[in-house]
């Protein structure tokens, strides 16, 4: 149903496109933060020629991450997905994830695809401990993408808004795998 791709360089064009567009990031908007690059209003991220090099080198095929394109049957791209390892302060191998499907094509499954295929790649034997993703509950797409691949609510943090909890949800292989 869907595929995952590595992007080519010259292709970091549209990434910016899909970054710099209202209907894709409104998922992203109203966070009482300050990032440089960071639209308040809309929720967009400034992703300009200059940084895409060094973005491009660290996470496309990176050494603790990774980012793909998401190709439907058709093999339009409808979305990306990314993964980032990092070590808890339990010693567990925990990978941060995340995706996004266009609004064009979303509510076709492709969310769940792709969320299915993320949790696929990282579960080969002794990658990660455990996979990770944070989000409002008020994203209710997402939230039963994840219960439905077996992650459950692990806690509701503030983070950075206190008027805008967000709840981390967690999947650990060694547990179901007992
Ligand atoms: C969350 C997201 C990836 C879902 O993608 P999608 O392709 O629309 O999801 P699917 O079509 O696979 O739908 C999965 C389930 O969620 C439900 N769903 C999806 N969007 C929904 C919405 N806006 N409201 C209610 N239910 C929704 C679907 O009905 C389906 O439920 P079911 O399996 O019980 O029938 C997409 O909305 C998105 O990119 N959002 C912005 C970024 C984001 O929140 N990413 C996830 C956290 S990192």
């Amino acid at each position: 149903m869907i595929e995952f791709r590595a992007p080519n360089r010259a292709e970091m064009a549209l990434r910016q496109e899909w970054l710099a567009d209202p209907e894709f990031m409104s998922y992203n908007a109203g966070w009482a933060v300050e990032f440089a690059g960071y639209h308040r209003d809309t929720g967009c991220v400034d992703f300009p020629p200059e940084v895409r090099g060094v973005w491009y080198h660290v996470w496309v095929g990176g050494v603790d991450r990774d980012y793909w394109f998401v190709e439907d049957a058709r093999q339009h791209i409808v979305g990306h997905a990314h993964y980032r390892i990092e070590i808890d302060e339990d010693g567990r191998r925990v990978a941060e994830i995340g995706a996004s499907i266009h609004p064009d094509h979303r509510r076709r499954g492709l969310g769940l695809a792709t969320f299915a295929e993320l949790v696929r790649r990282l579960k080969s034997p002794g990658r990660v401990d455990v996979v990770r993703n944070s989000f409002e509950e008020t994203r209710t797409g997402a939230v039963r993408i994840h219960l439905a691949l077996g992650f459950r609510p692990v806690d509701v943090d503030a983070g950075l808004d206190s008027g805008r909890p967000v709840t981390t949800y967690e999947l650990a292989f060694g547990s179901l795998s007992a």
